[in-house]
């Protein structure tokens, strides 16, 4: 394994006052029926840096992410980012205060080319093209290409210049997973929540999504990772919190959990 902490910063756990946590999770359970999908998982998310959300197959870490942007809503508990209260928020409102999450598999339009692609999620904002309509045409003109220059930028930074006329579809598995990064980046996130960037990719690809999310992290955006890859959460990852049947059971450094008896437990009996 190449680099190993090479990022990692020294920081004391627990030195931030719960105010100033970007997202702070406490008590939240969502039931399906019988299956307690969460079940009372409750963390703090540090700003600035790259924390892991790992644990086996069916923990909970997907619909944690669906209830963080409030596709699902939480049965109980609270969610706050920046302070405020976001669960009784919509999604794009959620959006809007700069969190966004990506999804494990890639939706979207897939008529559209990689350009336009970005460029609708740059104007996502409800009502915001019937707004730019009545600015008159010279201020939605500006602010399309405004648009078009971030979009080409996020396609330069993501190595996709080449491919942005393409149809989305044609793209390979590993584009379309950068090309999902890139629509969470046109939000121009504080926050990002990525659920298995790397997964399906090759190892190249997943070496150079983590460079990615170190880069972002570089830029002051605060990221949570949920992935498989383990190499890749050891070597970009600061903090890693363990989830398994909906609940949050270690948090630390990797090696930290990594050592953690219930953790191995957790792994070894986990739904599969
Ligand atoms: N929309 C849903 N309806 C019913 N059950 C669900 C739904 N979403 C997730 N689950 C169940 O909740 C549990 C947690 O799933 P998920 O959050 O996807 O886990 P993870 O992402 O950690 O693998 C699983 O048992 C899963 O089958
Ligand atoms: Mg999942």
């Amino acid at each position: 394994m190449m680099n190993m902490h090479a990022h990692a910063q020294a920081h004391t756990p627990g030195s931030y006052e719960v105010s100033t946590y970007p997202l702070a999770v406490e008590g939240v359970r969502l039931a399906f029926g019988g299956l307690k999908a969460l079940d009372g998982a409750s963390f703090h998310i540090q700003p600035g840096i790259i924390t892991g959300l790992i644990g086996p197959n069916g923990a909970g870490k997907t619909t944690m992410f669906n209830v963080i942007s409030s596709l699902y809503r939480a049965d109980s508990g609270s969610i706050t980012f920046m302070g405020r209260t976001i669960e009784r928020l919509r999604p794009h409102q959620i959006t809007r205060l700069g969190l966004v999450r990506t999804f494990q598999i890639a939706r979207g339009f897939p008529k559209l080319t990689v350009f336009e692609h970005l460029m609708v999620y740059g104007d996502q904002q409800p009502g915001e093209s019937i707004r730019t309509a009545l600015m008159g045409s010279v201020k939605a003109r500006r602010r399309e290409a405004e648009l078009a220059e971030k979009a080409l930028s996020i396609a330069a930074r993501l190595r996709l210049s080449h491919v942005i006329d393409n149809k989305v579809t044609d793209l390979s598995g590993g584009q379309k997973k950068l090309l999902e990064i890139g629509r969470a980046l046109m939000a121009e996130p504080r926050m990002i929540l990525f659920d298995e960037p790397a997964a399906g990719v090759n190892p190249t690809l997943a070496e150079e999504i983590g460079d990615h999310l170190l880069s972002l992290v570089s830029d002051g955006v605060t990221v949570l990772l949920i992935e498989h890859d383990m190499a890749l959460i050891e070597r970009i990852c600061q903090r890693v919190i363990v989830m398994a049947q909906g609940r949050t059971l270690a948090e630390g450094t990797f090696e930290e959990v990594r050592e953690n008896s219930e953790v191995q437990d957790a792994y070894l009996g986990g739904r599969r």
